[in-house]
């Protein structure tokens, strides 16, 4: 029987963190389990700092549900497999610093802890049950990319926010004739561009995993302009490249191998500087960043993440371990954190969060795909 658990949210934060939160505590709450949340992610397993959660408590756990963000911090660069330590000397070292959360966890005595979090957390997460540790993840990100579920928690609110921007978009290129380019997030994936390119009625979207043609576009546009529409939308991934070019990065951060070091950035205002000199209209960029992932969920992602965090504690209560909730076939089901991981089985220094993890990308049978190539909407190939 399991008394006591703890929650870590960890990575970028996306809308739905707390209402997983709330459905986990809540349904520990229900049978009796103590629950506690670790601050900022990772970092605060390591520090071993915590706070008790209660849906009686407006600070840990009350009206939490159409909250933004994380009510327990989350931590976007702590892979505590690979730390980054700073010596009194100045001098930088990175260290296995896992056992102190191992023992954190075992001198706590939590029975269970749940990770919520993207690729690179939950393969921590799978070298933490390789050491003993009982754990259960729920999958987080905008990206929509972690493997093994059909959907991740705060993915459709980064979705419903670009398709509202596209809406704004659309009314003022229209009135002024240009092509207006909206860049969105999604690291190496091409999800929430090519979802809110049909939610927002895109004629163009770049995506990742087609590297694409400008000469398309401008097919695309020039066609539009011979019927008679002066303007034209473009969804461009961060992640989008052209055929035989390079992905856009922005910079190189420094915090250590096992995490991906790469920000992305400059793709969006690439394209519409390509489109502007190669068809004469003008064209104008909107990088729509992190409004992607603050502020309320959908109420899609409300109940995702009120099935996500239930299903978990469900888990915790049968004692199965080790697994990740999922959606399969449409519905809520676990897999083995193993299968998450994927080829990548190599324990410690390097985190899942990198070009060589076990993602999900869009494949080309995907109904999304087709149903963007049957209303035209170009893809760049
Ligand atoms: O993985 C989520 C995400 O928002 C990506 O879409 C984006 O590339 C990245 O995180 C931004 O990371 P950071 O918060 O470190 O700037």
């Amino acid at each position: 029987m399991i008394k006591k658990v703890a929650i870590l949210a960890n990575g970028g934060d996306v809308s739905g963190f707390n209402a997983v939160i709330r459905a986990i505590l809540k349904t520990a709450e229900n049978n009796g389990v103590e629950c506690y949340g670790f601050i900022d992610g990772y970092r605060g397993l390591l520090k071993n700092e915590y706070v008790k959660l209660s849906t009686y408590n407006s600070q840990t756990g009350s009206g939490i549900l159409p909250k933004g963000g994380s009510i327990i911090g989350s931590s976007t660069n702590a892979n505590v497999f690979n730390y980054k330590v700073i010596n009194d000397d100045g001098s930088i070292e990175y260290k296995d610093l896992s056992d102190v959360c191992v023992q954190n966890i075992k001198d706590d005595g939590f029975d269970c802890v749940f990770t919520l979090g993207g690729d690179g957390t939950q393969k921590s997460a799978r070298d933490f049950s390789l050491k003993g540790i009982n754990v259960i993840g729920v999958p987080k990100t905008i990206d929509n990319d972690v493997a093994c579920t059909e959907i991740t928690f705060g993915y459709n609110t980064a979705v419903s926010v670009a398709a509202d921007a596209l809406d704004r978009l659309h009314t003022t290129g229209e009135t002024h004739h240009r092509i207006m380019v909206l860049e969105v997030m999604g690291r190496y994936a091409g999800w929430i561009a090519l979802e809110s390119a049909i939610a927002g009625g895109a004629d163009i979207a770049f995506i990742p995993e087609i590297p694409y043609d400008i000469n398309c576009a401008i097919r695309k546009i020039n066609g539009r302009r011979a019927k008679g529409k002066e303007f034209s939308i473009v969804v461009v991934a961060e992640g989008a490249m052209p055929k035989g070019g390079e992905i856009s990065v922005e910079s190189v951060r420094n915090n250590g191998e096992g995490v991906d070091n790469t920000k992305l950035g400059g793709a969006g205002q690439r394209v519409a500087k390509q489109l502007e000199e190669l068809t004469g209209l003008e064209a104008r960029c909107t990088v729509l960043g992190y409004m992607q992932r603050g502020g309320t969920p959908t109420a899609f992602d409300r109940v995702l993440s009120t099935k996500y965090g239930a299903k978990a504690m469900e888990l915790a209560l049968e004692g199965k371990f080790n697994v990740l909730t999922v959606i399969k076939n449409g519905r809520l089901d676990s897999v083995p954190l193993e299968d998450v991981v994927g080829e990548n089985k190599k324990i410690g220094a390097v985190s899942g969060n990198t070009k060589e993890s076990n993602i999900r990308k869009v494949t080309m049978d995907h109904d999304l795909v087709k149903t963007a190539r049957d209303i035209g909407i170009c893809l760049g190939d």
